[in-house]
């Protein structure tokens, strides 16, 4: 599959999609980076020009106001009308305890981990089927493949992330776009600041080099690291009696 030669990325500012970018901006490709603050997009545009990026744009956006996504994607398609790659990276990981009494939180974190998303998806998707080629990567998790109590607003809405691209992955599949769902486990990240790190814990370059490979070959779901993909299926298939009476 050929490389993504102009790419978007939303959430430029995570750990794991700078990782990513930097293995793009060696490539030469050129990059267009959306995040929520200026100075850490100029910042960021000066570090991966000299990183081997072609050409550099940005816009700021928040994932909570629709209005700044539509802008950010019109700017980035009349800077590159040949756009042929996409990467949604941002996220939040919020506090179960308090998405379970107050709803206000559950509608965030649902709006910036699924519903924003769809909205960059919806905006921008016939822009790839028009293209006829082209690769988009999106971060969902692997929390999106059964709901646990421990997780399960972010659960759900990654679920949701992931039923999305799937059928989205079908739709543009007949155009010649391949959607990757990208599914980390845990990663080392400042999302996951406040947690005690076990030995199932990588760091952000292990998923952009999983983001990179899985572009380069044509894959469409990724559970980066690879593992993940056994220790989900195992998951998925506790009988619900016994999984509601476990803590997970
Ligand atoms: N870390 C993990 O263990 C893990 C596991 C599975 C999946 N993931 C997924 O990986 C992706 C990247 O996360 P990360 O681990 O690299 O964490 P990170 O470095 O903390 O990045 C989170 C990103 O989300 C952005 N963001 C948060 N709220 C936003 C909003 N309202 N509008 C726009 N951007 C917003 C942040 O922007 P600012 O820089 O402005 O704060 C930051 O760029 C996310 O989709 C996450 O759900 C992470």
């Amino acid at each position: 599959m050929a490389r993504p030669a102009k790419i978007l990325v939303f959430g430029a500012t995570s750990a794991i999609a700078f990782g990513t970018a930097k293995l793009f901006a060696r490539d030469g490709a050129s990059l267009y980076l959306c995040a929520r603050d200026e100075e850490d997009l100029k910042a960021l545009s000066a570090d991966l020009t000299v990183r081997g990026a072609k050409e550099v744009g940005y816009s700021v956006f928040n994932a909570l106001d629709k209005g700044s996504i539509i802008r950010a994607v019109d700017d980035c398609l009349k800077k590159f009308p040949e756009l042929d790659g996409l990467l949604i990276a941002y996220g939040t990981l919020p506090d179960q305890g308090l998405c379970e009494t107050d709803i206000e939180e559950m509608r965030r974190a649902v709006e910036i981990n699924f519903t924003s998303p769809a909205i960059i998806l919806t905006y921008i998707a016939g822009h790839f089927e028009k293209k006829k080629q082209g690769v988009i990567a999106v971060i969902s998790s692997v929390a999106g493949d059964r709901g646990r109590q421990s997780n399960y607003v972010y659960g759900a809405a990654k679920g949701a992330l992931t039923t999305f691209l799937s059928g989205l992955r079908q739709r543009l599949g007949k155009s010649g776009v391949n959607v990757i769902t990208v599914k980390p486990g845990f990663v080392d990240t400042p999302m996951t600041a406040g947690f005690k790190k076990g030995l199932l814990f990588v760091g952000p370059d292990v998923i952009a080099k999983g983001i990179y490979r899985a572009v380069k070959t044509g894959k469409s779901i990724a559970y980066v690291p690879w593992f993940w993909r056994i220790i989900m299926m195992i998951i998925r298939n506790i009988p619900e009696k016994i999984f509601i009476k476990i803590k997970l």
